[in-house]
């Protein structure tokens, strides 16, 4: 299975990425993670991202599209994979459908987890994650067995450097303007966008998620 799964910030793509992952076996590449690690070792392509990531913004389409391009020659990327927060514009989708072309590769599913705004920030605000291990809590509603540490791990938690309301706002109107054009695109140009509704428990929006995909 090749799949993408599409949302706005906060709208679970890491959380339902992770599950889909376990349960179909597939490779989950998240740009939003790669791109937050090659910031944390200050990589040539981690300082080139930092500063649009800090403001909220896109960081540019030909480094996102080269990033997945390499990404998608892993090995192990050969029999299916899940891309989670890519593509994020048109340029983007039109960049992903070259690569899967050359290579004679058609995407399965493209997955779109529909959730209201009001819901995201409240998501976004509560999202704290592990500095050791990186699982996910939310405080309002997933939230750790004690404050500020890792059910897992012992770690500390965090607020991600984005989770901030002012750039939270950013990130939501940038999604606006340039990634919902992509519902468009792709019932135009690729394969039909599953929409499944985000809102209820995560293993609600599983179970929904599951159905649509072929990997049982
Ligand atoms: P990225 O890391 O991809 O951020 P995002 O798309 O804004 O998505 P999030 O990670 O915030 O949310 P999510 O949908 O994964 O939700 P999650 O499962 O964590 O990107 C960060 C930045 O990197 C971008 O701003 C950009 O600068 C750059 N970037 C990345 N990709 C790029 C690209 N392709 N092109 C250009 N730039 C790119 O859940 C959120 C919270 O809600 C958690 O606390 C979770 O526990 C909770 N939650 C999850 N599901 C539920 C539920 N059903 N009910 C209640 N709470 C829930």
């Amino acid at each position: 299975m090749k799949i993408v799964l599409l949302g706005p910030p906060g709208a679970g793509k890491g959380t339902q990425g992770d599950l889909l992952a376990e349960r179909c076996d597939l490779p989950r590449y998240a740009t939003g993670d790669i791109l937050r690690e090659a910031v944390r070792e200050q990589t040539p392509l981690g300082r080139e991202a930092q500063r649009f990531m800090d403001a909220g913004e896109l960081v540019p389409d030909e480094i996102v599209i080269d990033l997945v391009r390499d990404v998608l020659q892993r090995p192990e990327a050969a029999a299916g994979f899940i891309l989670d927060g890519f593509p994020r514009t048109v340029a983007q989708a039109e960049g992903l459908q070259a690569t899967l072309e050359a290579r004679g590769i058609e995407l399965d599913a493209v997955l779109y987890l529909d959730v209201p705004e009001e819901e995201l920030v409240r998501r976004l605000a509560g999202r704290r994650v592990c500095t050791v291990c990186g699982t996910v809590y939310n405080v309002h509603f997933d939230p750790p067995q004690n404050a500020g540490v890792c059910d897992r791990c012992g770690g500390e938690l965090e607020t991600r450097d984005d989770d901030q309301e002012e750039t939270v706002r950013k990130r939501l109107h940038v999604y606006h303007e340039q990634t919902e054009p992509l519902l468009d695109w792709y019932a135009g140009d690729g394969p039909p966008v599953s929409k499944v509704d985000g809102v209820g428990d995560v293993e609600e929006v599983f179970g929904e998620l599951i159905e649509l995909v072929d990997c049982r």
